[in-house]
């Protein structure tokens, strides 16, 4: 039987997902539900698609539909409200906004939720490659783990980090270091721009120890993401130079393709590599 899903968000993620849904990239999956804070977001949405969908006002609303799986496309506060509700309520949950999981009471609250109703969270690798390495180098001594973040200061603006900085986003002419400390300040600092931090501290060796960077570039039109590991294995270094969502240039377009395969792996019984 196809899989009900809702999806929390209809900006750039949350709208490629679901029109990929609807030309039918992932099989096995009914799209049932939509649901923004912004109800004008789910309805434009839902006119895009060729396959009927209902827009909510409400999260309750929501959830008063049976679903199987809900995918969160919205934010790091969404994943506060909503998470342990949805998997209370018996539903599955995939979550983008992977900031709030390096809040370390809301990610055990998270876990006991998921043994209490037998349910499980999925969190793609995003903007990022390389989780799989940095998972099985866990099974040893990791040494360090550094992630350096190097984007386009438009593609910072609005982080709460300029809230107490002595620089403007649009007063950032040439390279420069902005910021330097652990995976959990930065995600606290970068909400909606650095959730490869948590996303790689998780699988990693947390967000108290994974050490980030972030760099505004004015020169660069790419989001690049650096990724260095030593542990007992060796060393290992990923770069990533994504190109921005078209619909939003904070989200990296690689971002909404990892979520549309983690869904496909979930759900095929195709053989791949890797998994
Ligand atoms: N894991 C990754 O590597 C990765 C990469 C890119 C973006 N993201 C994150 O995924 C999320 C979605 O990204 P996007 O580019 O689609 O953002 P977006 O701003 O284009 O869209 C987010 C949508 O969610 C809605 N929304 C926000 N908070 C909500 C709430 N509490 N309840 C209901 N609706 C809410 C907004 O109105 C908006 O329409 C963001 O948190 C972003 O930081 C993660």
């Amino acid at each position: 039987m196809a899989k009900r899903i809702g999806i929390i968000g209809c900006g750039a993620i949350g709208s490629s997902i679901a029109k990929a849904i609807d030309k039918g990239v992932v099989q096995g999956i009914e799209l049932l539900v939509l649901f923004d804070q912004i109800i004008e977001k789910a309805r434009v949405l839902s006119t895009q698609l060729k396959k009927s969908t209902k827009v909510v006002k409400t999260f309750e609303d929501l959830m008063s539909n049976d679903l199987d799986l809900v995918i969160e496309a919205a934010s790091q506060k969404a994943v506060k409200d909503y998470a342990i509700k949805i998997l209370d309520g018996g539903i599955d949950l995939m979550i983008m906004s992977a900031g709030a999981l390096l809040d370390e009471d809301l990610w055990k609250e998270i876990n006991r939720a998921c043994e209490r109703r037998g349910k499980k969270i999925s969190i793609p690798s995003g903007a990022i490659a390389g989780i799989d390495g940095l998972r099985t180098a866990k099974l040893d001594i990791i040494h360090e783990v550094i992630l350096t973040t190097k984007k386009n200061p438009k593609a910072l603006a609005g982080a709460p980090f300029f809230d107490k900085a002595s620089v403007k986003p649009e007063d950032i002419h040439k390279k420069r270091l902005l910021f330097e400390g652990t995976a959990q300040e930065a995600v606290k600092l970068f909400p909606a721009n650095i959730n490869v931090a948590a996303t790689i501290s998780l699988a990693g060796i947390g967000g108290s120890k994974t050490r980030v960077r972030v760099i505004a570039d004015p020169k660069l039109n790419t989001n690049i993401h650096e990724l260095e590991v030593k542990g007992s294995f060796g060393s290992m270094k990923v770069i990533m130079k994504n190109l921005s969502h078209p619909e939003n240039p904070k989200t990296s377009y690689i971002a909404v393709l990892s979520a549309i395969e983690t869904l496909r792996s979930a759900l095929s019984s195709e053989s791949r590599v890797g998994t």
